[in-house]
């Protein structure tokens, strides 16, 4: 068997907005060739995190590791996905100006496409099934649309890890399918997926890994030992509302759990 290297590895990262930490000593090894979700209440720091694996925002104490180097010598080997919400869409560009965006490197801004170069972007749209949209405005896609666009454009990059920032959001069922289909067949290619995701519902179906955040890492493993009664109550604590669906997930899941505990808290 193939012996797994380490793709991605943080050393107590911290990071701090306002002197108030969003990250507090963040420590783990993230193997390569896996599907890993980073699952977290609203706020608790998933976004932050992912851009601090990718050295977007430098920590204010600790450092990151990315196949064994320092971020900067291993930039081309990564790809990200972002949140469509943070996205300008009135932005003049067709789907496949975007996706050939995936193609420029950092060292080579003025870089002219070649047939190789388009041959991939061609590729990366059909791959996403948006080959019939590839002259349209972005800003004219449905939400779906847009993020299989963006898929695209990371699948253009040709990376070995890709970050993705809640991918599933607003997206149709098609889209879904589409995603967790390509997501499979990178996996079998051996890529890394790192994935921020909220859904607890669907987090056993979609990773393999999971990395449950709170400002600090509550647990990180196979989703099965990750996603017990007591890791989910250390990270949604406060949140009512949320609680009462990890209720009806480890009802489902049959864990052990004090359901009176959770109708109790859900009155309060
Ligand atoms: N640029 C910023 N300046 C100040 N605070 C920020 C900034 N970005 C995020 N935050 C705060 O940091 C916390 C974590 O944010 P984020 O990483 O986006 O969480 P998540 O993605 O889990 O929702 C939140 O409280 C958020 O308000
Ligand atoms: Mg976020």
């Amino acid at each position: 068997m193939k012996e797994r290297k380490v793709a991605v590895e943080a050393h107590n990262i911290t990071v701090a907005y306002d002197r108030q930490p969003v990250l507090w000593e963040v420590d783990f090894e993230m193997n390569e060739g896996n599907i890993i979700g980073i699952i977290g209440p609203n706020g608790s720091g998933k976004t932050t995190l992912i851009k601090t694996l990718m050295g977007v925002i430098t920590p204010d104490s600790g450092y990151v590791e990315v196949f064994g180097a320092e971020i900067n010598r291993v930039r081309d080997q990564i790809a990200y996905v972002p949140q469509r919400e943070s996205v300008d869409w009135d932005f003049p560009a067709s789907v496949y100006d975007v996706v050939m965006m995936g193609r420029f490197r950092k060292n080579n801004l003025f870089h002219r496409s070649n047939t190789n170069d388009r041959k991939i972007v061609r590729e990366s749209i059909e791959k996403v099934g948006m080959t019939p949209y590839i002259n349209r405005q972005i800003g004219q896609l449905s939400g779906g649309q847009q993020q299989r666009v963006f898929l695209a454009r990371s699948l253009a990059q040709e990376a070995d890890i890709y970050f993705m920032d809640e991918p599933f959001v607003g997206v149709d069922a098609a889209t879904e399918s589409a995603i967790l289909e390509l997501m499979t067949t990178m996996k079998n290619l051996g890529k890394t997926l790192i994935i921020v995701h909220h859904d607890l519902q669907t987090v056993s179906e979609y990773f393999d890994e999971v990395l449950l955040l709170n400002t600090r890492v509550i647990d990180y493993g196979p989703v099965n030992s990750v996603l017990t009664d007591d890791n989910l109550k250390a990270a949604y604590g406060g949140q009512l509302n949320v609680l009462t669906k990890v209720g009806d997930l480890l009802k489902k899941r049959e864990f052990p759990i004090r359901e009176k505990e959770f109708k109790k808290r859900s009155k309060s």
